[in-house]
């Protein structure tokens, strides 16, 4: 049998020798070519390859003729074109990152710095004309702006401050503050500070600790109670050694305590000892109140007095100092802190009122205890107290309570203010 010419095996060799012909000759060239026009327009657009897909399109059809759109660097860009943009970002101190260009966080970053500096939109993309005011002439350099520095834990007067300037738009906000929000915690914002915590339940000393700065930024934080401005003609009677009364200075509206008080409900230890009307009205609800707490067992023993059985009393006391061997001088000086001189006793306008208990030392009782918490309810003030002694000239009295108002004894209580303390900030 004649062996044939063309065996498959044959025919497969001479198709495969014709493909690679056809690859080398014609395909080869043309792919090459296509490749070619790739980098002629890489290096024609200096678009950043992130947008290889457009390319592919173009080289895919040559007769695709694309729209020009504004060119947009952006993360992901890459390119000469963000390499010119990092270059001069870093010239101008926007940018302190590597010149490779790779559009990362620290270019958008950079860009947005510029685009905030200049007036536009930070937005971290930069596009013609973000990079117009970057290649421009009124382009301005990086211009730092001060790191705040870290919260402080606690404000007081005399600092200044982002943080007091902080505290003091929030108090504003809150209708606590009014003046000028500009950083320096003044005798204002000591107030506001003040006025906040007296109404927060805080310890009212004007100044801004942890708790008091946690509570004012909480979200629990409430707006001012406005508390009314007292009326100047209304304001306490200031009776003290420097504001005498005159020698016959009488009230007008005294009453008869152990006949205007229930005599179960306080017991009233001189029959004619008096009493302003209204303050022995403010009397009768206070004691009904501590009645009400289950305290009761309260004692008068001092109400209105006059001039002249004052200074019987003064007198007395001085009397005591001499028989101790003191000098008249150094026995007048020590009877002045514990007896007003004839003239200068709050008893005099029948508004203070000496509250005891029958028996035993007034301090330490639980009659004692509900009065200096509960009286500022009902108008009246510990008007001496140990921490206020030099103010007032009197060593601190646990007894004696004056009447004031609640207006002004509520004001008193929480920004712990002393008569004399009070009165000076309410005319200043
Ligand atoms: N004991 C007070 C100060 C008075 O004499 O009025
Ligand atoms: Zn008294």
């Amino acid at each position: 049998m004649r062996k044939h010419a063309f065996s498959p095996f044959g025919v497969i060799l001479w198709l495969l020798l014709i493909a690679s012909t056809v690859i080398v000759v014609i395909l080869l060239p043309r792919t090459l070519d296509s490749y070619g026009q790739l980098q002629t327009e890489q290096n024609a657009t200096p678009t950043p390859t992130a947008n290889v897909e457009s390319m592919l399109l173009i080289t895919a059809d040559p007769n695709h003729i694309p729209t020009p759109t504004p060119l947009i660097l952006r993360t992901g860009s890459q390119g000469e074109e963000v390499k010119r943009l990092q270059q001069r970002l870093l010239e101008l101190g926007f940018y302190t990152g590597l010149v490779d260009g790779q559009f990362g966080q620290g270019t958008a970053e950079a860009v947005k710095l510029f685009q905030a500096q200049h007036g536009l939109t930070a937005d971290g993309l930069a596009g013609n004309d973000t990079r117009s005011l970057l290649f421009g002439d009124s382009v301005s350099t990086y211009i730092p702006t001060p790191v705040p520095s870290p919260t402080p834990s606690s404000l007081a007067m005399g600092d200044k401050n982002s943080a007091v300037k902080a505290l003091q738009q929030r108090l504003k906000d809150l209708g606590f503050y009014t003046s000028s929000v500009d950083g320096d915690y003044g005798a204002g914002t000591q107030e506001a500070v003040r006025l906040f915590q007296s109404q927060h339940g805080l310890a009212a000393d004007g100044q801004a600790g942890p708790e008091t700065l946690a509570a004012v930024f909480s979200q629990n934080a409430k707006k001012v109670v406005a508390t009314p401005t007292p009326d100047p003609a209304l304001l306490p009677l200031l009776i003290n050694a420097d504001h005498p009364v005159a020698d016959g200075y009488r009230p007008s509206n005294l009453v008869n305590l152990r006949k205007t008080l229930p005599a179960s409900l306080v017991y009233v230890k001189g029959s004619e000892i008096e009493g302003d009307k209204a303050a022995a009205a403010a009397l009768q609800t206070m004691f009904e109140a501590a009645r009400a707490d289950g305290v009761t067992g309260f004692q008068i023993s001092a109400g209105y007095r006059s001039v002249g059985y004052q200074q019987k009393l003064f007198d007395e006391k001085v009397a005591e100092y001499l028989k101790d061997g003191r000098t008249r001088e150094s026995a007048i000086s020590a009877t002045k802190l514990t007896v007003a001189v004839p003239g200068a006793s709050e008893h005099h306008s029948g508004l203070a009122f000496d509250i005891t208990v029958q028996g035993t030392i007034f301090k330490g009782t639980p009659q004692q205890i509900w009065l200096h918490k509960h009286c500022w309810d009902y108008g009246f003030i510990i008007r001496y107290q140990a921490d206020k002694e030099k103010i007032t000239g009197i060593l601190a009295e646990d007894w004696h309570i004056r009447y004031v108002g609640v207006q002004h004894s509520i004001i008193m209580r929480d920004q712990n203010l002393c008569l004399e303390e009070y009165l000076e900030r309410l005319t200043q």
